[in-house]
């Protein structure tokens, strides 16, 4: 992700002493897979998220993958996702055996529109996937109200969001389940990892058998306290557990949550002040009921700039930039297999070509923030000026 040849790159993770720490002593104590630091982990994201149960995962998509198989998503079922957002939000409803329906997403914030979701809803609909893009939370008081109507899940892919708040509510509170990600760039990171959270015992436990390999007992369970290493297989369960090694370093990056936030926070206060003069459509603000994690700083460039050659100009000049998300129907795979990817998204289309990701991350410092500004308020005057 860090490009050594980019003044400023596009994202870079903030990892300090504490980590080495961390995970050195993983690395001493004789056992680097998943067990107690793993189940340390759980315990404190369960009170930091305020959620009954908390799965560690090897991957955010994996955590989606278990949310939808727990839900009973399966062959004949249609999940409702966005079309703006990561292939992994339809790849998963796929996995599971049913069929993503793509709808579009509300301009501006580009979090699924909920009205496009009703219109959408069939006999055969199962469950509404929630993105909440770049960190800002779709209508979740809404979306949980039409599945309530429709007797549908709700499903939070919340990759983008830890932290963040809508109306009272955060990420993985109204949802039957939500998947968070620890992926490199993610709010917090243990360079690969996920989170599945919900609210039911039972569809927690089913989780946690199917994520290591449908195993009744769990490794350490196994090896730990005196008991038979003998066990049972009761699912064809996947791979999917987060080892100690890596929750070492999820761990200490929940420690210092609040200052990981509060600084993304600030950088975008910094560009919104910085960029203000400019022609660029900036993000939406945060309010006192609906607060970003920050995670992405998503523009939308003004129309008659070439966006691609905007992002090269940039880096030419030694910062990275990058592109969220070029929606999910116009890649060849999803316009062949799915039926809804022939939709009109008017929003979704309209916009793609005008994103641009900004770097914004923690360890960025205000003369980075400043160098950004400058560079693309500079490149935006010679554009504009072109077009
Ligand atoms: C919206 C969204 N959902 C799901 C994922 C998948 O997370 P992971 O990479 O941890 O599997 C990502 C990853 O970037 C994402 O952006």
């Amino acid at each position: 992700m860090t490009d050594p040849l980019l003044r400023v790159p596009f994202a870079a993770p903030l990892l300090g002493e504490e980590e080495v720490t961390a995970v050195t002593e993983v690395l001493r104590s004789g056992w680097i897979g998943t067990g107690a630091v793993a189940r340390d982990t759980e315990r404190l994201l369960t009170r930091y998220l305020n959620v009954e149960h908390a799965l560690l995962l090897n991957s955010g998509t994996a955590a989606l993958h278990l949310a939808l198989l727990t839900l009973g998503v399966g062959p004949g079922h249609e999940v409702i996702v966005p079309t703006v957002t990561f292939t992994a939000s339809a790849a998963t409803v796929v996995h599971a055996g049913a069929t993503p329906v793509l709808v579009d997403v509300e301009p501006h914030r580009l979090t699924v529109d909920v009205e496009q979701v009703r219109r959408h809803i069939t006999a055969r609909t199962r469950a509404v996937m929630a993105v909440h893009f770049a960190g800002r939370m779709a209508d979740v008081r809404a979306l949980r109200a039409l599945c309530d109507e429709h007797g549908l899940a709700l499903i939070e892919d919340s990759a983008h969001a830890l932290p963040a708040e809508r109306d009272g509510a955060t990420p993985g509170r109204l949802a039957d389940a939500a998947a968070f990600s620890f992926f490199v760039t993610k709010p917090l990171t243990s360079a690969e990892g996920g989170l599945l959270v919900c609210h039911r015992a039972d569809l927690a436990a089913e989780a946690r058998v199917l994520s290591a390999h449908g195993i009744d007992r769990d490794a350490f369970a196994r090896h730990h306290g005196g008991r038979a290493p003998h066990y049972d297989v009761v699912a064809a369960g996947m791979k999917y557990n987060m080892p100690d090694v890596t929750a070492a370093i999820l761990r200490c990056q929940l420690e210092r949550s609040d200052a990981l936030r509060e600084r993304r926070r600030a950088i975008a206060e910094r560009y919104a002040k910085g960029l203000a003069p400019t022609r660029l459509l900036l993000p939406p603000a945060d309010t006192t009921d609906d607060a970003s994690s920050w995670y992405l700083y998503v523009v939308q460039v003004p129309r008659g700039v070439d966006r691609d050659h905007l992002a090269d100009r940039l880096r030419a000049r030694g910062i990275g930039t990058s592109v969220h998300f070029r929606p999910l129907h116009q890649f060849s795979y999803y316009r062949d297999q799915l039926p809804s990817a022939a939709a009109a998204f008017p929003v979704a289309d309209g916009s793609y070509p005008r994103l641009l990701s900004l770097p914004i991350f923690p360890a960025m410092s205000d003369e980075d923030v400043q160098a950004v500004i400058d560079a693309l308020s500079d490149e935006l005057r010679q554009a504009v000026g072109r077009s």
